[in-house]
Order: C-alpha cells, then structure tokens, then sequence
C-alpha cells in the first residue's frame, strides 16, 4: 500500500503554510490561459457556482463567450447578476444543486434535458470542510459523500439524460475536476472507512480533507481510464482533466472554529489567490485547443505535474469506482 507522498496537508497550519509557500514559488507556469481560449456558443455547467472559485469560474467563462449553467444549493441570484454585469451578457442560468441529495441531481439533469442542453463543458468544482465529522443523511461522511460519491453520480445523471455525450460527434466534451493536492497526504484508502461514517474531531478536519481528496483523485483516473481512446477513433470518449487551484481567498473555512476566524481571514486576503485568478487554470482546461482530443491533465496552480502514484493506481482505481456505483445504488437511491 503506498504510504503518503507529503505530511503537509494533515493540520490547519500545514495547509495553510504549504498553500503560502506554494503561491510564494516562482516557477515558470507551463500553462497560460489567452486571450484567445474561447468558450464561445459552448453550454459550461459549474457546481458550487455562487461563490469562491465557482463564481471565479462562471465569471470567466461567460467573459470567454459560454452560456453558463451555475448549479448552486444557497441563492445565487445575486452571484448571477455579478456574472451578467462582468460578462455584458445573460446567457447565465441558475439551477439548483445540493450534492448531497440526489434527487436535486437528478432534476438538474432533467431539467437541462427539458431545456435541450447538451453541454460541451462539467466543472466539478463544488466542495466542502466541515468543522467536523457529519454524517450526510447517507450513513457517509459529509466530506467524502460531496467532495467525491456526488461528483460520479451527477455524470451519471447527467449521460443517462444525454445532457452529457460521451463519444458523441464533434468536440469531444470536457468534464474537469477540481481537487487539491492535499490528496498526497492522505494515507491508503481504507474502503470501509470511505462507505461508513465515522465520528473525527475538528483537529482532524484537514487530514480528513485529504482522504476525500483522495477518493477523489483516485476516482477521477479510473474514469480517465474508462473515458480513454476508442478503439475505432483513437479519441477518448470525454476529455477528462483533474486540477488543483491552489490556495484562495474563498469561504472554504467558513465553518473554522470562531478563534480562528480573523487569522484564517487575514492570511487568505493577504496571501491567498482572488477566485478569479485561481480560476484560470480551470478556464484553459476547459478551453485550450491544444487539449482538444487529449485526456487526463493534471494541474497544480499552472504547473503540469502527475496527480499521487496511489491515486493513479488501476487496481484502486477499479475498486473505488466500484465502491462509488454501489454506494449510489445502495445509499444514495435507496
Ligand atoms: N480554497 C482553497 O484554498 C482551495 C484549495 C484547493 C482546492 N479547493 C477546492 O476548490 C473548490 C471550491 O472551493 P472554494 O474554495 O471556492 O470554497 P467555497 O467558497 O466554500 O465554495 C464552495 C462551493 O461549494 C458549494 N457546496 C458546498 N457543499 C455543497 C453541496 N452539498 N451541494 C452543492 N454545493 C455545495 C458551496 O455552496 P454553499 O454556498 O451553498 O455552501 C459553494 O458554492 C472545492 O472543491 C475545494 O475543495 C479550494
């Protein structure tokens, strides 16, 4: 069993350092978003879109052109306005979306069947950290029931509506995944562990973070492999890249213990990327031709790098997807 790559993301303070140290890096990106990198007449759907990085994404992506679909569970109205008035135009459509009850999946889907959307472009991109261990209605972690089981079952519903194409003629559509690096310091997936709730305390939240992450990532590589080159065209089925954006100024510690709230407030307005820019990356996945007809991307910030060796291993792979189909089957529609 592969044993963590880092320690760096198991406590609040080794996140937050590694997410200073990491912005502080002057490495040259390999990537660049351009002003070229359209979206134009593309349907782009963005979960968690009415704040942080989900709205930093929906901004971008109407600016670059798209019709944008931001699935949000809280009000997004005013987050849509933003959208419009950035954007100059109001092809920006609000849907409703908790992660953590399918049934809200499964409408978002009909819905945009209903409508006649066929989108080019999923950005995964909702997320959560508790202040600690909750139990999602499911019998799950909260954490791992949204930071991953619900990312499989929206694709799912998404192609059984065939609002989602894989394979389909034309542009192979873009599914993207936003995850986080702390996924190399989480240990080996204990499978019982990730199908069961388990009570953590708050002073294990981060190392919690990193195991969701890690269900994740490990999920995302064996869908990678799943959506890759058809035998008669040589093209994956879906372009499938994974990311992580870095540390933001967002609300992703909004549920931090109220002693740590100015600090955590101060250090990510001082040192942390502003939505907007953290978004980029997740833009040029979406929009870079050289990606056209290319799969399994993984991002740090502007960096290439591969995702961790254990989150990359098939047999795991195989396993967690299973896992995932049987949890939605089992749990989430029972
Ligand atoms: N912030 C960082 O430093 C950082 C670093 C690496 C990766 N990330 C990842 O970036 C992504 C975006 O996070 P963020 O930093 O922008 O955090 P954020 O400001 O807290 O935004 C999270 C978004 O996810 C939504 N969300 C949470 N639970 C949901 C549920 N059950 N159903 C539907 N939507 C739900 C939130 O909706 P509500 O407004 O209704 O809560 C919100 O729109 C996450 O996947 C996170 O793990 C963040």
């Amino acid at each position: 069993m592969a044993e963590p790559e880092t320690t760096r993301h198991q406590s609040t303070l080794g996140a937050t350092l590694a997410g200073i140290l990491d912005r502080s890096k002057r490495n040259r990106p390999d990537i660049q978003l351009l002003p070229e990198h359209r979206l134009d007449g593309l349907q782009v759907l963005v979960t968690g879109a009415n704040k942080g990085l989900g709205l930093g994404i929906s901004t971008l992506a109407a600016q670059r052109g798209a019709t944008v679909w931001m699935a949000c569970r809280s009000d997004g109205t005013e987050a849509r306005r933003k959208v419009i008035t950035a954007a100059g135009h109001d092809r920006v459509h609000l849907l409703s979306l908790d992660l953590m009850d399918i049934s809200t999946i499964d409408a978002l889907a009909h819905t945009l069947a209903e409508r006649g959307v066929e989108l080019d472009v999923v950005i995964c991109n909702a997320g959560m950290v508790p202040v600690q261990a909750r139990d999602s209605g499911a019998g799950l972690n909260a954490m791992n029931h949204v930071n991953w089981l619900a990312k499989p079952a929206l694709l799912q519903a998404l192609i059984r509506e065939g609002v989602l194409q894989p394979g389909r003629t034309g542009p192979i559509p873009r599914v993207i995944f936003v995850g986080s690096e702390s996924h190399r310091s989480a240990p080996p997936i204990d499978f019982d562990e990730a199908a069961s709730f388990r009570d953590f305390p708050t002073s294990q939240v981060v190392a919690e973070y990193g195991k969701s992450k890690l269900l994740l990532h490990t999920w995302v590589s064996e869908f990678i492999r799943r959506m890759g080159p058809a035998e008669d065209s040589g093209l994956p089925l879906l372009s499938v890249h994974h990311l992580c954006p870095g540390a933001i100024n967002s609300s992703i510690a909004r549920e931090a213990p109220g002693w740590m709230q100015p600090l955590l407030k101060l250090t990510f307005a001082l040192f942390f990327q502003a939505p907007l820019k953290a978004a980029e990356p997740v833009i040029y996945l979406a929009a870079a031709p050289e990606l056209e007809g290319t799969t399994g991307t993984y991002l740090h910030m502007k960096q290439r790098k591969e995702p961790s060796a254990a989150s990359r291993d098939p047999e795991l792979g195989r396993r967690i997807h299973d896992l995932a189909d049987h949890l939605i089957e089992t749990r989430l529609r029972a």
